[in-house]
């Protein structure tokens, strides 16, 4: 068997233990992965489950789920929300909410996220907060997914005022990742996800930012594995977010304000790339990274045709950037770029700020 037909497992140990399963043709085994999980677990649930989709994902892998997770003794409901980020709002929670009492979901539930992010964040935060909290099981199908949302127990919807501005943390008891899944992903939000791919070779592991030489799409089970054990390895230093965990925040802070300044026109990992580069840039003007491997970072970002710069200027960037939740009065902790494969975490003043978004620029 090739290595990228090979199924991986990575165990993540935080509040809650649980395995991500890398590998494909698994949407169609779900039943016995969460069966077996459960069991391995020692936890019982009480068979109910509610599969939340959307109107993408759901007629393409739906059915497949539900039959799986009945085959293995589940009574799934199968819910589909509309595709996109405003479905992460009040409104659609409340319905899934109402759907999980219909359904006669009780504590020991089950709620499967079969999406990406979005779905993922929606369906995460209402089993964090149904009855308290219920199971989690995280289905992920984007490559966004895969390398980041579903890893970390993070969860959340958006208000009209910001994003992802209620939430709460539910580790879930198992993630799935169907590399069969990628396939159907449109190409747009394939690149999109690549973004947060380079970020984490930038971030820690010069031999993943070496692999993006190559197109993910050839060498997904490795790269998306690499991904969720860098993520692991990062949730369970700090799973609140109290230090280490700000790391994953690389290209964010600029990244945000770029989202922040389009009305959310650009997309995350399309921002999250920009941001890498500017950072990159004014990290190797201020004599804190290589000249040499800022280039190489830009250079790699442009490859898999993501921006490596924005038309927004310092002041509109800088005035975006201040709505940060990272921001802690008068400092912002950002993550500098040392070189490819080393970032530090520093506060910097506001004014320091301003002036690295511009050298960057
Ligand atoms: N919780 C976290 O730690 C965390 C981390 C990063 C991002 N996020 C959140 O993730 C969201 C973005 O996630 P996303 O990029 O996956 O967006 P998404 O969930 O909207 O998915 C992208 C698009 O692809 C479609 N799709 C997904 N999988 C598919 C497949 N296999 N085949 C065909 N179509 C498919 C979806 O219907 C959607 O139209 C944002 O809301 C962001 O805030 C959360």
């Amino acid at each position: 068997m090739s290595d990228e037909r090979r199924e991986r497992r990575i165990r993540v140990r935080a509040s809650g233990s649980y395995d991500v399963v890398v590998g494909r043709g698994l949407i169609g085994r779900v039943g016995e992965l969460v069966r077996d999980a459960e069991a391995a677990e020692g936890r019982s649930l009480d068979g109910t489950c509610l599969v939340v989709s959307d109107d993408n994902v759901g007629p393409l892998y739906a059915d497949a789920a539900c039959a799986s997770l009945r085959a293995a003794g589940f009574d799934a409901h199968d819910v589909r929300m509309p595709a996109g980020e405003a479905t992460k709002c009040l409104a659609r929670y409340g319905e899934l909410l109402g759907a999980a009492a219909d359904a006669g979901l009780t504590r020991s539930g089950l709620v499967v996220a079969l999406g990406g992010g979005v779905i993922g964040d929606l369906a995460g935060f209402v089993a964090a907060t149904y009855m308290r909290g219920c199971r989690l099981v995280q289905v992920a199908t984007s490559l966004l997914a895969m390398v980041d949302s579903s890893v970390g127990g993070k969860t959340a919807i958006d208000l009209p005022q910001g994003k992802n501005l209620a939430g709460a943390f539910l580790q879930p008891d198992l993630v799935v990742c169907d590399l069969d899944a990628l396939r159907t992903l449109p190409a747009s939000f394939l690149s999109d996800g690549t973004g947060e791919v380079v970020k984490y070779g930038i971030m820690c592991d010069p031999e993943l930012f070496a692999w993006l030489d190559a197109p993910v799409m050839g060498q997904e089970g490795r790269v998306v594995a690499r991904c969720v054990a860098i993520k692991r390895d990062v949730v369970e230093a700090d799973e609140r977010e109290a230090g280490e965990r700000k790391r994953l925040n690389l290209g964010h802070t600029v990244g945000h304000a770029i989202e922040r300044c389009s009305g959310y026109t650009i997309p995350h990992g399309h921002a999250v790339a920009a941001g890498c580069a500017i950072m990159a840039r004014a990290c190797a003007a201020r004599g804190l990274c290589a000249g040499e491997d800022a280039a190489r970072i830009v250079r790699m970002i442009a490859g898999h045709g993501l921006p490596t710069t924005t038309t927004y200027g310092a002041d509109e960037l800088y005035a975006a950037a201040l709505h940060d939740k990272k921001r802690v009065g008068d400092g912002m902790d950002v993550v500098l770029v040392r070189g490819v494969g080393a970032t530090e975490i520093r506060r910097v003043s506001l004014p320091e700020l301003r002036e690295i978004i511009e050298e960057g620029l």
